[in-house]
């Protein structure tokens, strides 16, 4: 029995193969129940009792190694076989989904780069602002009805710290530590206590330009905005200009586009009139001038300000004010073939 045994530890420390079900076969051959070494185990019973103590060290050790080899051989083919057969080189790359940019950034970028062709240059300001900034420095008088608490979120309790309801209070900050010339368009988000629905949000985004120099006309301001215009909206757009009132311009005025829609032959866009309001515009008060510490006498300027939403509802027909902030991206998605 002890030649046996060796005879079988010769075999198994050569075992070779090739596959793992070639490894299972010798797996069959040796360990399972009918296999080499079990028969030896059963052919145990009948060793001579003096006997048993070697046999018995030898018959382990000859299990133990076939085990361990027949473990050793999976392992290594494993590892073959995971490097052989799951990567194909030859495969095309996953797809990832990749994100899209939001209809309203789209705009915005829009819009500054028109104005950045005519030398405006972008200015930021804080969303938290105080009253100086956002009404008083404007020419709001102190009993504006745009302070009151039914428009302006206020702050800390505090009737002085506010949401700044425009992006008008960038002007003055900008005007306050800048000599002109002051070329800058200041894109940002805003708020106002209204109720929401679909034509009216508590926060929304809006852009102004200011343009402040010697010499600055009405006529540049017309020019300008006629550039815009039809730089946003196609070469065939009509403006118009109707006298308006805010505290900080004078004169101040709105102007309207032809509708794009119908090109100006009356829609149910435009309720017939051929014409949509898309900003307010004007030259700049020079009591604003002089409460930012710029010289009227020397200086003078014109003012826009338009809400993004608005020309983004324009360009792309989006009826509902709160698409443009519940991140649907049935929504969003449909924007990605824009840029
Ligand atoms: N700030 C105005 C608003 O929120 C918009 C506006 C109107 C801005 C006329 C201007 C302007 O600069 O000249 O409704």
């Amino acid at each position: 029995m002890l030649e046996k045994i060796s005879q079988l530890i010769e075999e198994i420390s050569n075992l070779n193969a090739k596959s793992l079900e070639g490894v299972e076969a010798l797996r069959i051959k040796y360990l399972s129940k009918k296999g080499h070494i079990s028969l030896l185990f059963n052919d145990f019973r009948n060793v001579p009792n003096e006997q048993k103590k070697v046999i018995g060290q030898k018959l382990n050790e000859l299990k133990n190694l076939a085990s361990e080899k027949i473990n050793s051989l999976k392992e290594t083919l494993a590892v073959a076989d995971d490097t052989e057969t799951d990567i194909d080189l030859t495969r095309s790359a996953a797809t990832s989904h990749l994100g899209t940019r939001h209809p309203l950034s789209l705009v915005r970028q829009e819009i500054i780069d028109i104005f950045a062709r005519l030398g405006f240059t972008v200015a930021e300001g804080p969303e938290i602002e105080d009253d100086w900034h956002v009404f008083s420095s404007l020419n709001f008088a102190d009993d504006h009805p745009a302070r009151d608490m039914q428009d302006t979120f206020f702050i800390q309790r505090s009737p002085d710290i506010l949401l700044r309801t425009h992006t008008s209070s960038v002007q003055s900050r900008v005007m306050e530590v800048t000599k002109p010339p002051i070329r800058i368009i200041c894109p940002g988000r805003v708020y106002r206590n209204e109720a929401i629905s679909y034509r009216a949000h508590c926060f929304f985004h809006q852009i102004e330009a200011l343009y402040v120099d010697e010499n600055v006309s009405f006529a540049d301001l017309k020019q300008t905005l006629l550039y815009f215009a039809q730089e946003m909206f196609g070469p065939e757009t009509k403006i118009r200009l109707r006298p308006s009132y805010f505290p900080f311009t004078e004169p101040s005025a709105e102007m309207d586009i032809s509708c794009n829609l119908c090109g100006g032959k009356g829609c149910n866009f435009c309720k017939h009139t051929g014409w949509v309001e898309i900003l307010g515009c004007g030259m700049v008060d020079p009591n604003v001038l002089e409460s930012c510490g710029i010289d009227s006498s020397k200086y003078t300027g014109f003012a826009l300000g338009m809400g993004v939403e608005r020309i983004t509802n324009l360009k792309y027909r989006v009826k509902d004010l709160r698409m443009f902030s519940e991140n649907d991206v049935r929504f969003l998605d449909e924007f990605k073939s824009v840029h």
